[in-house]
């Protein structure tokens, strides 16, 4: 039997479309191998939000391009957003890759590995009229209980660093109907918690005549879901009703990613953020005031060009007004072709540097003091399996989305109650009380 491999870098659509692409090729008749160097199919499901995984791409494509010359049968296939970006220069940057293809156009992937022949093919890309939800392609799941739904694709947004419109396309919202009978299908099968995902996910349905809030009411109903997680929203597109149905659904859970970027009003503006810092702290109010212990978690960046020590403190100030669960951070990566990247104000790298470090320290600090409160309560888990760092603990996450170690007996798929005694900035630990629903 032949085999492939799948490497997935980025976000959690690139998860999800992972799971799609690993689908087609098992209907292709291919086994899943351990590693790269054991498969005759290597396909790499790339990212290219910032250089970095840029980078990281070419060190995996090298030992690719070793197996290849060894095993001259061995397939190369580059996806996502990276091949969406450089389209056919793909190919001359990495001699060794056979196929290229874009985020929107993995439903293709099929008719070129297809009926054995394996033949070489030069891409097609996404951004077109031809793109096909990843969504209704054949899918392989990682976890019976848990899943990945697209409900959307692309991005209308224009913020000025980021490269994802240019390389996921405009906005379309998959049909509710579509996206309920999938969330059906799964609760049929087990699953007990989804994540609905979008670039902007809660500008959802406006193409279709419907709203993310209508879309979350009707997924809380359907039987067998016990939690409904969300991202990546836009703090723009947070609008009353979708707060109302975040409060009023039980399954929805108490968390929400809202990705601030920079805590400057200035800055936000030279990003086309389209809210102010201002704007976004009355935000975070209003949905602490309808979401009883809510917990927030955010995107920051530090060294958008232009951005002055005095912007940049701003960004701290906002961490601890609000009081962040969890933060990504980020340093600036200029991007090609985007507006950001085109101005002549960058910030060095020995500035942005030290401002990362400072900013991580701010953040994993309220983040501390935040976790510390949990102390003393008793959280609803749904349980993952064995910890990853010491197995004779089981890890699973809270309803706030906190990862929580603990002590206990549960399989993967239960929800079990834990008692919280111990904190990190990023995890809780603790020990199993009772199972509360298998
Ligand atoms: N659609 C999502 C995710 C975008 S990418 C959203 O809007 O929230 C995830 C994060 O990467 C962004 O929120 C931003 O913080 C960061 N990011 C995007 N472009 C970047 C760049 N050029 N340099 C550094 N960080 C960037
Ligand atoms: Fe990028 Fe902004 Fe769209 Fe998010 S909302 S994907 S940061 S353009
Ligand atoms: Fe990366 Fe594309 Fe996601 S650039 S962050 S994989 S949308």
């Amino acid at each position: 039997m032949r085999r492939y491999h799948v490497t997935t870098f980025g976000c959690q659509m690139n998860a999800h479309d992972s799971e799609r692409i690993k689908g087609m090729l098992e209907e292709l008749g291919l086994g899943e191998a351990a590693a790269p160097e054991d498969a005759d199919v290597v396909v790499f499901n790339t990212c290219t939000i910032r250089e970095k995984p840029d980078t990281k791409l070419a060190a995996y494509l090298g030992d690719a391009g070793a197996r290849k010359r060894a095993h001259p049968d061995t397939v190369i296939a580059v996806g996502g957003c990276y091949a969406e970006a450089q389209q056919e220069r793909i190919f001359s940057l990495y001699p060794q890759v056979d196929v290229a293809f874009g985020p929107g156009t993995i439903a293709h992937l099929g008719e070129w590995l297809g009926a054995g022949g394996f033949g070489v093919a030069r891409g097609t890309w996404g951004t077109g009229e031809e793109r096909v939800f990843a969504a209704t392609l054949p899918m392989h799941r990682e976890r019976t209980f848990q899943a990945w739904v697209q409900i959307s694709m692309g991005c209308n947004s224009v913020c000025s660093y980021c490269i994802v419109p240019a390389v996921r396309g405009r906005e379309v919202s998959r049909r509710p109907g579509e996206v309920l009978a999938e969330i059906e299908s799964l609760a049929t099968a087990g699953v007990r918690e989804v994540t609905l995902l979008g670039q902007n996910v809660n500008s959802y349905g406006r193409d279709l005549g419907t709203d993310f809030a209508q879309l979350l009411r009707a997924v809380d109903a359907v039987d067998g879901i016990e939690r409904i997680r969300f991202t990546s929203p836009h703090p723009k597109d947070f609008r009353a009703n979708v707060i109302e149905a975040m409060a009023e659904c039980n399954a929805v859970c108490e968390h929400a990613h809202l990705p601030l970027q920079s805590g400057s009003t200035r800055v936000l503006k030279a990003m086309r953020r389209t809210y102010s810092r201002e704007r976004y702290l009355a935000l975070v109010d209003e949905m602490r005031a309808a979401i009883p212990d809510l917990a927030l978690s955010t995107d920051l960046i530090v060294g958008f060009p232009g951005e002055t020590e005095e912007d940049f403190c701003e960004t701290l100030t906002a961490v601890e007004e609000v009081g962040f669960d969890s933060a990504f951070t980020f340093v600036y990566s200029p991007r090609a072709g985007t507006e950001a990247a085109a101005r002549t104000d960058q910030v060095p790298d020995d500035v942005k540097r030290d401002r990362i470090e400072r900013l991580v320290e701010v953040v994993q600090r309220v983040a501390t003091e935040r976790n510390a409160t949990r102390v003393g309560n008793v959280e609803e888990v749904l349980v993952e399996g064995p910890s990853r760092t010491d197995p004779s603990f089981l890890r699973g996450r809270t309803r706030r989305n906190m990862a929580v170690n603990f002590t206990g007996d549960a399989p993967p798929g239960d929800l079990v109650n834990v008692r919280i005694e111990r904190a990190t900035s990023q995890t809780l630990g603790g020990v199993q009380l009772a199972v509360v629903r298998v």
